[in-house]
């Protein structure tokens, strides 16, 4: 097996003494799909979070290519190659959409070669590009997921963390999004896709971890996990 891009070891997380994630372990190889799934509230963010320096671990070692990152700044981490698209889409809504997009492109690694990265960006998104001028706040929820992802693909990451993508969306811009995630990934990105919605993201993603109240209660590939009586029963209704 690969050497993992990516792996996480016993990690470990309280809220002001509220633990919300007790032993997480997880890993990423260069050029997968993983998703990383559970309800909510069992700890999905948290563990993005420290995996992407928003959250120092309180134990557990998270080593990217090599490197313990684990309690390394946000912008550190973005530096190393991870950008996380964090619930919740947060844009900023007073800027244009290409103002947005201008401010993710200020860390040292997408300020290389800018203008270029920019226009790869916004031919992935041509509605995003005829938006460009337009504030941010007046996309549709849609668009505003579009411009999310947008805003982590300047820092031209090797790994995207995306976080509950599809929250809130229609499905028809939900199904957009997979297709998305699909695209970036067979043009080589790494991606950690973390939902709820675990029937969609089997699709995309070949494997994926079960978080259940802040521990892995399991993992799996895509067909093992919809085969699996408790993933039948807790998360598809059957
Ligand atoms: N900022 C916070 N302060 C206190 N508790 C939090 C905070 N964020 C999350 N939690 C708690 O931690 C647990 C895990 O939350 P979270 O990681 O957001 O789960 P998920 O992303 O899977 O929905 C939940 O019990 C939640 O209430
Ligand atoms: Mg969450």
């Amino acid at each position: 097996m690969a050497l993992p891009a990516l792996h996480a070891d016993g990690l470990r997380y309280a809220y002001r003494g509220v633990p919300a994630v007790y032993d997480v372990s997880l890993g990423i190889e260069e050029g997968e799909i993983v998703a990383l799934l559970g309800a909510n509230g069992a700890g999905k963010s948290t563990t993005v979070n420290m995996l992407a320096g928003v959250l120092r671990p309180d134990a557990g070692r998270i080593v990217w290519k090599g490197e313990d990152i684990a309690g390394l700044a946000a912008h550190r981490v973005m530096e190393r190659g991870i950008a996380l698209v964090p619930e919740g889409r947060l844009i900023f809504p007073q800027m244009t959409v290409l103002e947005n997009l201008q401010v993710a492109g200020t860390s040292r690694r997408a300020a290389d070669g800018f203008a270029r990265t920019l226009d790869e960006v916004l031919a992935v998104f041509p509605r995003l590009r005829e938006r460009a001028d337009q504030a941010a706040g007046s996309l549709s929820g849609g668009e505003q997921q579009m411009l999310a992802i947008a805003r982590g693909l300047v820092g031209r990451p090797a790994l995207m963390v995306l976080d509950e993508p599809s929250l809130g969306l229609a499905p028809m811009l939900v199904r957009a999004v997979f297709d998305l995630v699909r695209d970036l990934n067979a043009r080589g990105m790494t991606v950690l896709l973390v939902e709820q919605n675990l029937r969609q993201s089997l699709k995309v993603a070949a494997r994926g971890y079960v978080l259940e109240k802040g521990r892995v209660a399991l993992a799996g590939t895509g067909p093992a996990l919809l085969d699996d009586p408790y993933v039948r029963q807790a998360f598809l209704g059957l």
